[in-house]
């Protein structure tokens, strides 16, 4: 299973070395299996890259939250796919709703996004999800708008080595998460639909999270269907007193 910490914009350089020491020695404790990743904002990533080189067998990866659509040249305040080989990154958000809703990131951006990632070898982690909360049936039909851009532009077979984190925006931050299983039935659709696209696709290679208000409470109950293979959690991965527990609890399943 995966499990993604995501600051956002939050974190301190002096607290990053601690984190990610705190974390690992945890991990390490009590043999944590499943595969742990954080991200970091991108002024951090250098810092955080640093750190994990140091740690022996270090059992956790870094994230990226972004990247820009062009590689090089004037644009101010960007930061580009090419640039996050230098930091060991393995996975990278792409279209997470608050880059779509406060940096206006549409589909054709996201798509742009995404084909760059997979390009450069990173593994993208799309981001789908409705905004409001709807009928099943409505939020089907919005995600699968989200993911037939990607299809068009990036072809059938985008979603081979690719993640997708179901978030319905209305979960995100709030303190309420979503049904766990509407989820997974959610869940069961994009996969079923993605391996009609892409006919030698094995839906059980494709990894989709959950994500949105997920807590050492909540975990088991998402993780414990049978289509949920992951989390992206927010708020509960900035500390280690509350991102742990999650995974601790994760592992159990
Ligand atoms: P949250 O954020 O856990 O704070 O709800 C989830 C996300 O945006 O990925």
């Amino acid at each position: 299973m995966l499990i993604i910490g995501n600051w956002k914009l939050n974190g301190r350089k002096e607290n990053i070395k601690n984190f990610f020491v705190k974390l690992n020695n945890l991990c390490e404790r009590f043999n944590i299996k499943n595969d742990i990743s954080i991200s970091p904002p991108t002024i951090y990533l250098n810092k955080s890259y640093n750190v994990l080189k140091n740690i022996n067998n270090s059992r956790i990866s870094l994230t990226a939250q972004n990247i820009d659509i062009n590689l090089s040249g004037p644009f101010t305040g960007e930061t580009s796919v090419e640039m996050l080989k230098d930091f060991n990154v393995k996975y990278i958000i792409v279209g997470h709703s608050e880059r779509r809703i406060h940096h206006n990131e549409n589909n054709e951006i996201v798509s742009k996004k995404f084909y760059l990632v997979k390009k450069n070898n990173f593994i993208p982690i799309l981001c789908v999800g409705e905004s409001k909360r709807k009928k099943i049936e409505e939020a089907k039909k919005n995600i699968k708008k989200q993911i037939d851009v990607i299809l068009k532009y990036c072809g059938k077979y985008s979603f081979r080595n690719s993640i997708i984190a179901y978030e319905p925006i209305w979960a995100i931050g709030s303190g309420f998460s979503a049904d766990p299983d509407y989820v997974n039935d959610i869940h069961f659709f994009i996969k079923n639909y993605i391996s009609k696209e892409d006919i030698f696709f094995k839906k059980n290679n494709l990894i989709i999270q959950y994500g949105g208000s997920v807590s050492e409470k909540n975990v088991q109950d998402f993780l414990s269907k049978k289509y949920i293979d992951g989390i992206l959690v927010g708020g509960c991965s900035l500390l280690v007193e509350t991102f742990f527990p999650i995974i601790k609890k994760s592992d159990a399943i």
